[in-house]
């Protein structure tokens, strides 16, 4: 039997059995979610917070399940901060993103953002300026893009290099400036998020040790006490190899040594993760529907697509699944029998594929993919409208 959770294979038959259209589907296990991200949180040091950054999933099972165990919400725009305030009138939240709009700004003063990460010099004048206009109050961390002695190991970085997400180190002592003649922004710490994907926990302690170090400088360089240390997000997960995970428990173990090398310092340190911890609740389930061979290849066409399922596309790798065979048994055919296949959906693109020459074993019509990890950057990340097929169903397992 596929190595999915017994409650995810019966929702996934009990809804195809609902329709008599081929299935396509989100599942989200909520137990599971809360499992998973309890067990995180709690085993930071007493220093640390998690901030769930809502971007990698923001629906709202999904942020409800989190908020008693998470500490706050990280956004990056308007619209998210407006989705968490409405649900969530009192939970903290934290608000980063380049290029936000001055009615955004306004926004986060009247919605009482706990932090507001500014990304550059002109946003920092325009928040001083709007704060006093309304002799307002409003804390901040200004976020910073670290220079690094070599380039970050992942594939999506947002620091370290040349990129347009926060503000380089020189221009700290600008900022310091322009905060000195005013009174009502005022720094509480620094922000860094230099990359994603990360999935080595000992490159990461470096990262955020190079972090701690780099902020002890900054304190001494130009006689500040900071109490706030975002360390960003960006843990990754293994879609290529998904029994290889980020190993959280020596992570927790190496951050505790960690912070005890700096007991002089006020420091909380604040996590703002997203894929991490959402990433493995999700499940996109499509059904094949027709099954063909052109050359020596066989192509498996799913009900949906990258659509609905834009994560394998976007990261350009085989996306996992597990496949739960259609409970009626095989069909007449055409079934694929111990061969490769091509997951593809509905679109009418060459670039509508799930995974590439994959499995080896039989696959049939009306069989279920279940795609592993689809939590994250998923449905909220793809281009849903494309073709007009319909959405697909959302099914919360609670
Ligand atoms: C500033 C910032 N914080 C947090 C995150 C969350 O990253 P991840 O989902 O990789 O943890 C992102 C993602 O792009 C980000 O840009």
């Amino acid at each position: 039997m596929p190595d999915l959770p017994s409650t995810v294979q019966q929702a996934a038959y009990d809804l195809k059995s609902e329709s008599s259209d081929p299935l396509c589907a989100y599942i989200y296990d909520l137990p599971a979610l809360r499992r998973h991200v309890s067990g995180i949180v709690r085993a930071l040091p007493a220093n640390c917070d998690m901030f769930y950054a809502t971007k990698a999933n923001p629906a709202l099972p999904v942020l409800q399940a989190l908020s008693p165990i998470v500490q706050g919400f990280e956004v990056a725009s308007g619209g998210e901060l407006d989705w968490v305030r409405q649900h969530f009138p009192d939970t903290p939240v934290i608000f980063g993103g380049p290029g936000k709009l001055a009615s955004e700004l306004e926004n986060a003063l009247d919605q009482r953002v706990e932090l507001i990460h500014v990304e550059s010099l002109l946003e920092l004048r325009r928040l001083c300026n709007l704060a006093e206009h309304r002799q307002t109050r409003q804390d901040i961390l200004l976020r910073i893009n670290l220079e690094l002695p070599s380039a970050p190991s992942t594939r999506l970085t947002m620091g370290g290099v040349p990129t347009p997400f926060g503000m380089e180190e020189r221009c700290i002592a600008d900022a310091l400036a322009i905060l000195a003649q005013q009174d009502w922004v005022r720094l509480r710490g620094f922000h860094f998020h230099l990359m994603s994907h990360q999935l080595d926990h000992h490159r990461h302690l470096a990262l955020i040790e190079r972090y701690l170090d780099t902020v002890r400088g900054w304190e001494h360089q130009f006689g500040l006490t900071v109490d706030q240390i975002n360390v960003g997000g960006g843990i990754g997960i293994n879609y290529v190899e998904p029994a290889q995970q980020f190993d959280w428990a020596d992570f927790h173990a190496g951050l505790t040594n960690l912070l005890a090398r700096y007991p002089d310092r006020p420091w909380r340190l604040r996590f703002e993760c997203g894929r991490a911890l959402t990433a493995a609740c999700g499940y996109y389930v499509a059904e094949v529907l027709d099954i063909k061979a052109c050359g020596d290849e066989w192509f498996a066409i799913c009900r949906g697509g990258t659509h609905h399922f834009r994560t394998p596309a976007a990261q350009a790798h085989n996306h996992p699944f597990q496949v739960l065979p259609d409970a009626k048994g095989p069909t007449d055919g055409p079934n694929i029998v111990n061969a490769p296949v091509t997951l593809v959906g509905q679109l009418c693109t060459p670039k509508d594929v799930f995974a590439r020459q994959v499995y080896g074993q039989t696959l049939c019509l009306g069989d279920l993919v279940v795609f592993q990890y689809a939590g994250a950057y998923a449905w909220n990340i793809s281009h849903h409208e494309f073709l007009m097929h319909p959405h697909p169903r959302e099914y919360f397992i609670d």
